[in-house]
């Protein structure tokens, strides 16, 4: 297809042949699998981060892992750039293909909210948590893979709840943390409905209990990253009159 030949199509929504575009399929298509590879990425997240809870050791050699200390002596912090950027791209993506859904002005949005309010809809206002949780992420996730990009050496025990404690970023993170667990949350509930993953022999019954499922993961997943952010917090605190310096095996 020649680039002249893709934008007729983008603009009238048929081909050079009058048939239908395949292009909103397509970036459906692609909008669903780079969501769903960033809703792996974040569930495996929170659960490495909350090695915390487990104690400052179990963080330290799990950041240490991650930077390839088994292959590596002393570890490569760049490995970590290397993959928040990867995440990045993907994230920017996803965020981009997704913005054709936002309504393109305020009289668009009265008309979806009157219409939400008419139908009652519970699947309905999902949207609406997908759109303005995405909204916030777009900014705030931004900020943290472009912090985890620049200082992949500043992860640990001491100089995560440095940052989370005294360089403030806590409030950041706790924005962070509910708008992409709700938006993941959500986001893979709608995967299953839409793509009837587990429709099974009877769609109904199944979309409801993959409702509680989703549920159940949200608020999981919700007091654990809650849980770990007052931990690192706590640290942070005990920690501030050492700002700086960092745990290492010899110096704990
Ligand atoms: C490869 C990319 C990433 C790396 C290396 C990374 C690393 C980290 C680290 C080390 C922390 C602990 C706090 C700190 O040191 O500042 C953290 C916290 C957090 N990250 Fe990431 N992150 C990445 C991508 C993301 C993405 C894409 C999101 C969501 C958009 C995200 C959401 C969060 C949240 C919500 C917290 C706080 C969790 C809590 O409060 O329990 N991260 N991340």
């Amino acid at each position: 297809m020649s680039q002249k030949d893709s934008i007729v199509e983008l603009l009238t929504g048929k081909d050079r042949l009058g048939k239908k575009s395949k292009i909103p399929a397509k970036l459906d298509f692609l909008q669903s699998a780079t969501g769903l590879v960033l809703a792996l990425f974040i569930s495996f997240h929170i659960l490495f981060e909350s090695s915390i809870l487990i104690g400052k050791d179990a963080m330290y050699k799990l950041t240490k892992m991650f930077e390839g200390e088994p292959f590596i002596e002393g570890g490569e912090p760049l490995i970590i750039s290397a993959l928040a950027f990867v995440i990045f791209v993907i994230f920017i993506l996803h965020a981009f293909i997704a913005m054709r859904k936002f309504p393109s002005s305020y009289k668009e949005y009265q008309r979806y909210r009157a219409h939400s309010k008419l139908l009652k809809h519970s699947d309905t206002n999902l949207w609406f948590i997908q759109i303005s949780s995405g909204f916030v992420m777009f900014f705030l996730g931004s900020i943290h893979l472009y912090t985890m990009m620049t200082q992949p050496a500043n992860i640990g025990p001491f100089a995560s709840a440095d940052r989370i404690y005294s360089d403030v970023a806590w409030p950041m993170y706790l924005m962070l943390l509910v708008s992409v667990i709700l938006h993941a949350g959500v986001g893979v509930y709608r995967l299953i409905v839409k793509w009837g993953w587990l429709d099974g022999e009877s769609p109904r019954a199944n979309r409801i209990r993959s409702k509680k499922i989703t549920q159940a993961a949200i608020v999981i997943y919700l007091v654990l990253g809650l849980v770990s952010l007052g931990t690192y917090i706590k640290i942070g605190y005990d920690h501030k009159d050492d700002y700086g310096s960092r745990y290492t095996e010899i110096h704990k």
